[in-house]
């Protein structure tokens, strides 16, 4: 098994445009507040802190275990999430075959804080899928999503996003969850509403915080924008004056440190959660935490490192899962991966022509020569 390694700390300075060098110099004149800012204070979730407030967004088939100690490994993040579990399916899952699904594998044995990510429509379901959650997984926090659009989600079984459309049944299943929670904080993630027709942020922010929700994360889309367009900042600023005491977590698109500082300068988030950049730069909260530190930023993996990276997490698939599910995981991944490499469009369809891991550890390997 490969063994991620410390990377070198060779930097690199990054430009810093003229309106964030004025921000800087006037919160050099002493501005308390405006130092705040340029080092964001830790997140508290009710007994948890997440410090720096960086958090890894859930992505569906990506953010599995062996992802999440990438991106630990590289450092920076204050919150780790799995992907979104089906509450019912959890305890169904577990029921019939006394195992987790595979979206909770590691959950136990990695580092924290760590948050499990819980859909549900249904009380009861819901009830029963947290306490289990709580009582034999332990983890750091619990995430209630209400901001899946997907047909499986939000489709007839009204899940995810379906019921931004009805914010006073979301409070409802919030206060269950927290009931069945016990010591452990819940946290709820949204979109900004259903449709642009019902901008419901604001509104639901105000339900969750009052059924005992420690934190709210604001993803700035609508549900039937799905990932098209750009996030809204200036609507998930506006929940803000809805929240009395709980952190407002923004969302979307934040895939620079410069983005990210954007963001807490302003649209005066308490955190930011990012996602699919982190896919291909699981260093990006690593280089973050730095810029916000008024650190420089250290350098990328090299190619070399990159292919390591690609090579140690198919490894690690191949030891957990059948030959068949570690390899469509893999080229998921590995696509993401390439990104930002030359020729990666020629790089992705070997990737997703490969018929074995061998096969694919071949095209890697080639992909990442120098
Ligand atoms: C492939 C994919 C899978 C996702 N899976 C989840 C999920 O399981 N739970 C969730 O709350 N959001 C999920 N999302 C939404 C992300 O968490 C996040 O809100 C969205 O990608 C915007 O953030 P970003 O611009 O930083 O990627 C998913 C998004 C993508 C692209």
């Amino acid at each position: 098994m490969r063994v991620y390694q410390p990377l070198g700390q060779s930097s690199m300075c990054t430009e810093l445009s003229a309106k964030e060098q004025e921000t800087i110099s006037r919160w050099k004149g002493g501005s308390l507040a405006a130092e705040r800012l340029l080092r964001p204070k830790p997140v508290a979730l009710g007994s948890v802190v997440v410090d720096p407030p960086l958090f890894q967004a859930p992505l569906l088939e990506y953010t599995n275990h062996f992802f999440r100690l990438l991106v630990r490994h590289f450092g920076g993040v204050g919150l780790t999430c799995t992907e979104l579990v089906h509450a019912r399916g959890l305890i169904e899952c577990y029921e019939r075959t006394g195992q987790l699904p595979e979206q909770l594998w590691g959950v136990d044995i990695e580092p924290g804080p760590l948050a499990i990510q819980l859909w549900e429509s249904d009380l009861q379901w819901l009830k029963r899928g947290v306490a289990f959650v709580a009582s034999q997984l332990r983890p750091s926090v619990i995430d209630l999503n209400f901001g899946c659009p997907s047909h499986r989600v939000a489709g007839h079984s009204g899940g995810g996003a379906a019921l931004l459309k009805t914010p006073e049944r979301i409070g409802e299943l919030v206060a269950a969850a927290v009931e069945s929670a016990g010591s452990i904080p819940v946290t709820v993630k949204i979109r900004l509403g259903w449709d642009p027709s019902t901008p419901v942020a604001a509104r639901v922010a105000q339900v969750v915080e009052q059924a005992g929700a420690a934190g709210l994360c604001v993803h700035g889309r609508y549900a039937t924008q799905r990932m098209g367009g750009k996030a809204d900042w200036n609507a998930i600023a506006a929940v803000r004056p809805h929240l009395c005491r709980i952190p407002l977590i923004g969302n979307g698109d934040i895939a620079t440190p410069q983005a990210a500082y954007r963001a807490f300068v302003h649209y005066s988030v308490d955190g930011v959660m990012i996602g699919r950049a982190a896919l291909s730069k699981p260093w990006i909260f690593r280089d973050i935490a730095a810029y916000l530190a008024g650190k420089p930023i250290p350098a990328p993996p090299t190619l070399d490192q990159k292919r390591e990276i690609l090579l140690g997490y198919i490894d690690r698939l191949e030891e957990s899962l059948a030959p068949r599910r570690a390899l469509v995981l893999a080229q998921k991944y590995a696509c993401r991966l390439v990104h930002e490499q030359v020729a990666a469009t020629r790089v992705r369809l070997a990737i997703s022509q490969a018929r074995s891991l061998a096969e694919l550890r071949r095209v890697v390997a080639q992909a990442f020569e120098r």
